[in-house]
């Protein structure tokens, strides 16, 4: 790997502008704060650092350059976060080359790849005329199948079963990842859309039905080890950059629905695929953006859905609005009868969740009777409490007071006696890095290889005092600090921790540092202070090791030679 090229593109960019466009950062001192996104947290515990160009959440203690930090959030590998900055900076990252990692699950991948291949060809040859005529009755033609890889499963056969025995597998492993069921395939005559992880990968299926056949509509792959239905979103590898283009995200509920909006070039879309909203799911929805339009089906169950996904979606701080489609209209049905331009006004249109709410109370409410007109009064300034922007409270409060002809005074102190109930949202408060329970000798040892890493002064004394690191990690760590050191003439955390990427020992144990409160500055009176502790300990370790060794010894004159040694230590313990 080119460490070099590395280090040139990390240091044309700013890790506080890459993470900034990512989660909001609020700055405080010389460093800038944001929600870390790395753990369930609503506190701004991770810490953006402008003049050392690394994070640190001081709660999971996630830490790293801007290379983790893309690698991590967006799921990608060193090569691509690479190639996205490179981009950025305008370096080109067309010649790097780096080996691929090779995952216990290379083989499951394979035998997806395997599967897709072999419902293309079907979907291309002859026998798939009659699936080809039925998505051509839904307007989905060869540039769709293309793109979306879709492909066609046969008639009760064992093909797929056969084909992949053939290249190795056997039948325990196909059964067990969801694509023979015995000794056949599983996928029997319908049309297969591939189903991808965050990273393009396809790890799953789900086949529609095309003929008149009393059966599910969808078959799903079972949940296997790359497969979690609750854990993706379809389409997301796709809309990850547009989104971050748009601004905004589209959240659909088929993936038929995302595949028609796509053909209109509405790409910022992903589906969620029929399952309650999970709370991965919304993790991956923060990842795209914190701007989120629901666009579900217009009927009953799909107006359901989008009052309580809309509602777990604000209670996560997240902007959301509502396209609210006609019943029983799916964006798919809706652009195909409607056309591009009329969805694009309905997005352009899309309402503010609470405003969608609200309305929606409405329709039930009968104001012919007072009981039920004073209940809807009060949900909808409940609903209006929940709002933060104090203007917005007050049009919706004054319509409301006009509407039902009731003074506003009323409405305003019963909303003010809701605001009082709840938490006042508090002036943020930055987390202090806690200091964990070492002992004072790891605590020396660990300030040391961390002042090694910010001062390359110390580097020359650490070596010109041999001094010896009780750990294996800790002493890798050393000899790589050293070795970086001698390569490129500095140090830095940020680089170093490029280097350090493929060293899983070493990554975390430099996590474990970085959580701490060391300090990055010393002087060499200090330094050789910090090299007396460790001194000590080495003594102390020494003469824990010689009283064991007395008492074991039997012979007298050699007791006595031992006990001398420790006496001489001891001495020079003083
Ligand atoms: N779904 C499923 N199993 C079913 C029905 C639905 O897994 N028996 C999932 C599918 O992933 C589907 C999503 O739920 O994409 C939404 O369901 P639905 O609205 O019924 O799908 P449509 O997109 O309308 O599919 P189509 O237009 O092909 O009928
Ligand atoms: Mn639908």
């Amino acid at each position: 790997m080119n460490n070099d090229l590395a280090n040139t593109i990390r240091s044309k960019v700013d890790i506080v502008d890459i993470i900034g466009e990512r989660i909001p950062l609020v700055s405080k001192g010389k460093n800038f704060f944001g929600v870390c996104p790395f753990h369930d947290d609503t506190n701004p515990s991770m810490c953006v650092s402008r003049e050392k160009q690394i994070y640190t959440c001081f709660s999971c203690h996630a830490t790293g350059n801007v290379y983790t930090f893309l690698m991590n959030y967006e799921h990608i590998d060193f090569k691509e976060a690479l190639k996205y900055l490179g981009d950025k900076v305008g370096i080109d990252t067309g010649s790097i080359k780096i080996a691929k990692k090779s995952t216990k699950f290379d083989k499951l991948y394979d035998a997806y790849n395997l599967s897709l291949k072999y419902f293309q060809n079907n979907l291309n040859s002859g026998i798939g005329k009659e699936a080809k005529a039925y998505l051509a009755k839904r307007s989905i033609d060869e540039k769709i199948i293309k793109e979306f890889e879709i492909g066609l499963s046969l008639e009760k056969r064992d093909d797929l079963t056969k084909l992949l025995t053939s290249k190795d597998y056997d039948l325990v492993t196909l059964n067990r990842i969801g694509l023979s069921s015995d000794d056949h395939d599983i996928y029997n005559d319908r049309i297969m859309f591939p189903l991808y992880d965050v990273n393009g990968r396809v790890v799953g299926f789900s086949g529609r039905i095309y003929k008149d056949v009393d059966q599910n509509k969808y078959l799903n792959t079972k949940e296997t080890d790359i497969f979690k239905k609750g854990e993706m979103l379809y389409h997301y590898h796709i809309a990850r950059e547009v989104c971050r283009e748009k601004k905004s995200v589209i959240v659909m509920e088929g993936f038929m629905d995302v595949i028609r909006a796509s053909t209109i070039g509405i790409k910022n879309t992903v589906a969620l695929m029929g399952t309650a909203l999970t709370k991965e799911q919304i993790s991956l929805l923060k990842r795209l953006s914190n701007n989120i339009i629901l666009c579900l089906d217009g009927d009953g169950p799909g107006q359901h859905a989008t009052e309580a996904i809309g509602d777990h979606l604000l209670e996560q701080g997240l902007e959301v609005k509502v396209i609210v489609l006609p019943d029983p209209d799916d964006p798919d049905t809706y652009i195909l009868k409607n056309g591009k331009e009329r969805f694009e006004g309905l997005v352009d249109s899309a309402i503010n969740f609470s405003d969608y709410k609200m309305q929606k109370m409405k329709e039930s409410v009968d104001f012919r009777s007072d009981e039920e007109k004073a209940a809807y009064i009060n949900k909808v300034i409940v609903e209006t409490a929940k709002l933060t922007d104090p203007i917005r409270r007050e049009v919706i409060l004054k319509r409301l007071a006009k509407e039902f002809d009731i003074g506003y005074n009323t409405l305003e102190m019963r909303m003010n006696s809701l605001l009082e109930d709840k938490p006042k949202e508090e002036a943020i408060v930055i987390p202090k890095k806690k200091s964990t329970k070492k002992d004072k000798y790891t605590k020396a040892y660990e300030q040391i290889l961390y002042f090694m890493l910010n001062k390359d002064w110390v580097i020359t004394q650490v070596e010109k005092e041999k001094i010896i690191f009780p750990t294996e990690v800790m002493r890798t760590t050393c000899s790589e600090i050293i070795y970086y050191y001698k390569k490129y003439g500095i140090i830095n955390v940020a680089d170093f921790y490029t280097y350090v990427q493929d060293k899983e020992n070493i990554l975390t144990f430099l996590n474990s540092i970085l959580a701490e409160d060391y300090v990055e500055d010393t002087t060499k009176d200090e330094l050789f202070e910090y090299f007396k502790v460790i001194k000590e300990y080495i003594k102390k370790q020494e003469i824990t090791r010689l009283t064991n060794k007395m008492k074991k010894e039997t012979d007298p004159i050699e007791q006595a030679k031992i006990v001398e040694k420790i006496r001489k230590l001891r001495l020079g313990d003083s």
